[in-house]
């Protein structure tokens, strides 16, 4: 078999920390919320929250905390005509989880005393499988006995632990907020728990963020479920010592255009090996659906599930990150690996602890920066060729891939593959390029995995090389794009054109006549149309 790689060797691109620049000594600043204290930050010790007592935010610019004194339900009383009066939830959680378990019964019954209105639909069946038909009597042991307690004390020690407000990072903000491992796992433990107030329900304020609660984790029988509860009770065994930051990043103004004259970076491609494993030190892209995590509490176990299943404090994002919109996206850098898998979809398995050793940066966060792109979803082929979608697809990778003022020395490749092109059926050949022309605007190389496709692998190395011989830049690319959606896209009557993006744009940079009569497309921006919600 031909080598399974081609272009660029991959160890000559840029990863961290390698290329890292120097890094800023942590502070707080308007743009960042810090919820420890950076003065006591040391290497392989626990950081310490700040401020040193709760803060209680009960806000709409805030999470709401399950331990707020605001977190009120109404009881009835023995008092004359049952009058109610508002209780803390947060003592009757307390309660609730401090019996003990026994069962995953017990488990069930101990979230339904605090989520009385959901207790005829909430199913554990799921849970329930797990504990009596898949793990093995020591493996329950450990989970009653060890797992469990870890993650109740964990999950009741919220307000010692998460001290700080934490600001919802919502559309069009630019903004970053830095947690410990140590307060993550605090607020992964309260979401098993499904203890976040006010999340269960699609009418709430929050019907426009991601759901938090794990109890779509526990229903149902498919092994799916099965199998993310093993990955995610393996996560809760550990404890970790660093940081992990979210950045909300915006883009202000739509970039592509035909005037662009930037040429195409470099690009290793690859058949074999995935992002996560061979693009470490890179900017690992996540397939993302706009609610970041897509279904990983639900049903969902393909790229962006997996992922964030495998390095579980990802899951934490969706507590405070509103949907994205077009021209936004969410990194996560320091975010561990906790599991190894095997399969895909159906035939995802859970398969041992991991133990990541990816060094640490100054902040004591791992080197692992994650960028979450949603691409949209195509119901048919030739939808994704109207310029608007095109534009709005380039802006939206240009937005997860660029760096503000950074020089382009300190940029790690991106490691990325067939985005938005597998449950939101996009084109893998259309999207390739996209991505290599918001790389290169970004000024960053590309290691692109094509997950086994070796077809696709020769077609994009050529397509490449070609168009870095013929010093093709993105500007003349981004007119082809277009003049190919012109000409062979608008008028259609079939599912697919008859030529092929590619051959028309070998045929157009081939003979140069036809290159150069290449009128100027449409420069706008991005229209309307394109903004249309997926
Ligand atoms: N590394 C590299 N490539 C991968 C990996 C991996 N670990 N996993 C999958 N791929 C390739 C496969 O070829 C897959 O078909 O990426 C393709 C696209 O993956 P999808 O997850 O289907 O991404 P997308 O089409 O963007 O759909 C996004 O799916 O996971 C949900 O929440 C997500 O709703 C969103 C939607």
């Amino acid at each position: 078999m031909d080598r399974p790689w081609q272009g660029t060797p991959i160890d000559e691109l840029n990863r961290m920390p390698q290329c890292a620049p120097p890094l800023s000594h942590l502070k707080v600043v308007p743009n960042h919320t810090i919820a420890v204290r950076t003065d006591l930050l040391r290497e392989g010790e626990v950081p310490v929250p700040y401020p040193t007592k709760f803060k209680d935010a009960w806000d709409d610019v805030s999470v709401k905390m399950p331990c707020s004194d605001k977190n009120l339900f109404p009881v009835e009383t023995e008092e004359r005509g049952g009058v109610e009066r508002p209780q803390s939830r947060w003592g009757l959680i307390n309660t609730a989880l401090q019996g003990g378990f026994k069962s995953c019964l017990d488990v069930r019954d101990a979230i339904l005393r605090y989520n009385t209105a959901h207790a005829k639909k909430w199913d554990f069946t799921a849970l329930n499988l797990l504990c009596t038909e898949c793990l093995g009597s020591c493996e329950v042991q450990d989970l009653f006995e060890v797992v469990l307690p870890t993650m109740v004390e964990l999950a009741l020690n919220a307000r010692h632990l998460c001290t700080t407000p934490i600001p919802l990072l919502k559309a069009r903000m630019n903004h970053s907020l830095t947690l410990s491992q140590e307060q993550i796992a605090c607020l992964l433990a309260n979401a098993f728990f499904c203890t976040f107030p006010r999340r269960n329900s699609r009418k709430s304020e929050y019907s426009n963020y991601p759901e938090i609660n794990f109890y779509r984790l526990f229903e149902g029988s498919s092994t799916r479920k099965i199998e993310k509860l093993k990955t995610l009770f393996c996560y809760f065994r550990e404890g970790q010592r660093g940081l992990v930051t979210f950045t909300r990043q915006m883009l202000n103004n739509p970039l592509f255009s035909s005037s662009s004259q930037t040429q195409l970076t470099r690009l290793h491609i690859t058949c074999e090996g995935t992002i996560e494993d061979d693009g470490y030190g890179m900017l690992q892209v996540d397939f993302a659906n706009r609610f970041v995590g897509g279904g990983v509490t639900g049903h969902g176990l393909v790229q962006e599930e997996i992922r964030f299943i495998i390095n579980p404090e990802l899951i934490i994002s969706r507590l405070f990150t509103e949907a994205l919109e077009h021209n936004e996206c969410l990194i996560i850098t320091g975010t561990e690996q906790y599991s190894k898998y095997s399969g895909y979809a159906e035939s995802y398995k859970w398969k041992e602890s991991y133990k990541d050793e990816t060094p640490r940066d100054d902040w004591q966060r791992r080197c692992t920066e994650i960028v979450a792109i949603d691409a949209l979803k195509y119901r048919n082929f030739l939808e994704q060729f109207h310029p608007d979608k095109m534009n709005r697809e380039l802006n939206k990778a240009y937005c997860g891939f660029f760096r503000n003022n950074s020089n382009k020395k300190h940029l790690s490749a991106v490691a990325t593959g067939n985005w938005g092109c597998g449950a939101f059926g996009g084109d893998t050949r259309l999207k390739a390029l996209i991505q290599l022309m918001a790389a290169a605007e970004a000024g960053r190389d590309v290691a692109y995995f094509t997950f086994g496709d070796a077809h696709l692998m020769s077609d994009v190395h050529k397509m490449h090389t070609l168009l870095r011989e013929k010093q093709v830049t993105v500007g003349k690319l981004y007119n082809l794009l277009n003049q190919y959606s012109s000409s062979f896209c608008k008028n259609c009557r079939k599912t697919r054109p008859d030529v092929s993006l590619y051959s028309f744009i070998y045929e157009s940079i081939s003979s140069p006549a036809a290159a150069d009569t290449v009128d100027s497309a449409d420069d706008s921006g991005i229209s309307p149309s394109a903004l249309e919600s997926h």
